[in-house]
């Protein structure tokens, strides 16, 4: 594939953006960007700054105080602080409750909206970056655009899955997929880029598809983009 390609991946939670994402990155030789780290990576500083989260104004202030850098390596994708890995932490139940507050914060939005921009501009064959707002906000001329979907029980049962896969237990597997129906509604509601489907974008329902039949869908896609 030649010249820098831009394949925009949003949808909601236990849609298998992640997932889907880093393979068709892994296929077709980009990289690969997860935003949602980088709103949970700066959530997961505000907390341990002793920032009150749901105070805007104080999360607006604070929000260009942390250096948040992902590593874009399709094949081992990275998340820092201040230089500090935080891959581990930014998926607790406390940052994943609170996530969606300061993501809904214009300040928050903008400030990540350019890092998230240079990282594409710096993968040398393109890159796949997956979050919310990534076809209608970030890439708007992105080469291909996906909106991944699936039943609320399929997200549910996925989010579940590998929860238990890292033996968290099960009473905390209840709550997390209840902040999951929460969380969802939060991003698609707020005022600032909310969850939506670009006018452009495909839209794939994952919930009786395999992963590689996703992925096949959406190199298939990248690739006639490309082509045309
Ligand atoms: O994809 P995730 O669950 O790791 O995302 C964490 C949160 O960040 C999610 O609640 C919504 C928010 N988010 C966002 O607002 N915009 C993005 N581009 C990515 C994530």
């Amino acid at each position: 594939m030649t010249g820098p390609v831009v394949v925009a991946i949003d949808g909601p939670a236990g849609s298998g953006k992640s997932t889907v994402s880093r393979a068709v990155a892994h296929r077709l030789g980009l990289g690969f960007l997860d935003t949602g780290a980088m709103y949970r990576a700066l959530t997961w500083w505000l907390l341990n700054n002793g920032v009150d989260v749901d105070d805007a104004d104080a999360v607006a202030n604070a929000c260009d105080k942390p250096a948040v850098l992902a590593g874009i390596d399709a094949d081992g994708p990275t998340i820092t602080v201040d230089g500090v890995d935080v891959s581990g932490p930014i998926r607790t139940a406390e940052v994943t409750a609170k996530v969606s507050a300061v993501a809904a914060v214009p300040e928050v939005r903008a400030r990540l909206v350019e890092i998230q921009r240079a990282s594409a501009a710096a993968a040398p064959q393109g890159i796949v970056a997956e979050g919310r707002d990534m076809g209608t906000v970030v890439f708007p001329r992105a080469t291909a655009k996906v909106f991944l979907t699936a039943s609320p029980a399929a997200r549910a049962a996925r989010r579940a899955a590998e929860l238990r896969a890292k033996g968290v237990d099960e009473e905390t597997v209840r709550r997390m997929a209840g902040d999951l129906v929460r969380r969802d509604a939060a991003d698609s509601g707020r005022a600032a880029s909310p969850l939506a489907k670009a006018a452009d974008a495909v839209e794939v329902d994952t919930s009786d598809l395999s992963l590689d039949e996703v992925v096949d869908r959406v190199v298939g896609l990248v690739r006639e983009r490309v082509s045309a």
